[in-house]
């Protein structure tokens, strides 16, 4: 596990500000209530290209079991979140994904390439943050988001050969221009605590 978090931090433009950590401790209800939205999010994301994808089986294959994973993964925040009293409710959207997804080409066969690469890098920083996060948190929760970051890890990975294959070329400039974005989005001060927020000053 530890060489796939390594790959991962060789792969993010940066590490989670220690300020957003704060943030987090800070807030555990709503961070919890964001992460039950991202993974229903990211469910969601995974079905919509099965749908639009329809002849690529490799992508159909991927992206069924990443659904079934990432709802797994909302029943269980869903469940720690009944036992600590914390209510479901709907969130305004962070800035991060919808940062990303501007950057996204309009046409295919560009488009898939870089949804497929926006969903390696947010697989990618979920997996960074779970073991930033993982150290602070109670035992429980340490444990719950320690488990996670190796289905993470992999979702990335799916991601990015993906992207590679779709792409039949490099992916390298693609993937420079994502990531400065996503630097901005991770390092910048931001107005509102999501689990993909930047960090909100004090
Ligand atoms: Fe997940
Ligand atoms: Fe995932």
């Amino acid at each position: 596990m530890t060489s796939a978090l390594d790959a991962i931090h060789e792969f993010l433009p940066c590490r989670t500000p220690a300020r957003w950590i704060e943030n987090a401790l800070a807030n555990q209800d709503l961070m919890l209530i964001d992460h039950a939205h991202c993974e229903k999010k990211a469910a969601s994301t995974a079905l919509s290209l099965m749908y639009r994808y329809v002849d690529n089986t490799d992508l159909l294959n991927k992206m069924s079991r990443l659904a079934r994973e990432e709802l797994r993964h909302f029943e269980q925040v869903l469940a720690i979140m009944k036992k600590r009293g914390v209510a479901y409710d709907h969130l305004t959207p962070a800035r991060y994904a919808s940062g990303l997804r501007q950057e996204v080409r309009a046409e295919d066969p560009g488009r898939l390439v870089d949804v497929l690469i926006v969903g390696a890098i947010i697989e990618a920083r979920s997996c960074e943050r779970f073991a930033a996060l993982a150290p602070h948190l109670d035992e429980k929760l340490a444990d719950f988001y320690n488990s996670l970051l190796k289905s993470e890890a992999r979702h990335y990975q799916d991601y990015l050969a993906l992207a590679e294959k779709a792409a039949g070329e490099s992916i390298n400039d693609r993937l420079a221009t994502f990531l400065e974005i996503e630097r901005a989005l991770i390092e910048e001060p931001d107005t509102e605590f999501r689990f993909h927020s930047g960090p909100v000053p004090g």
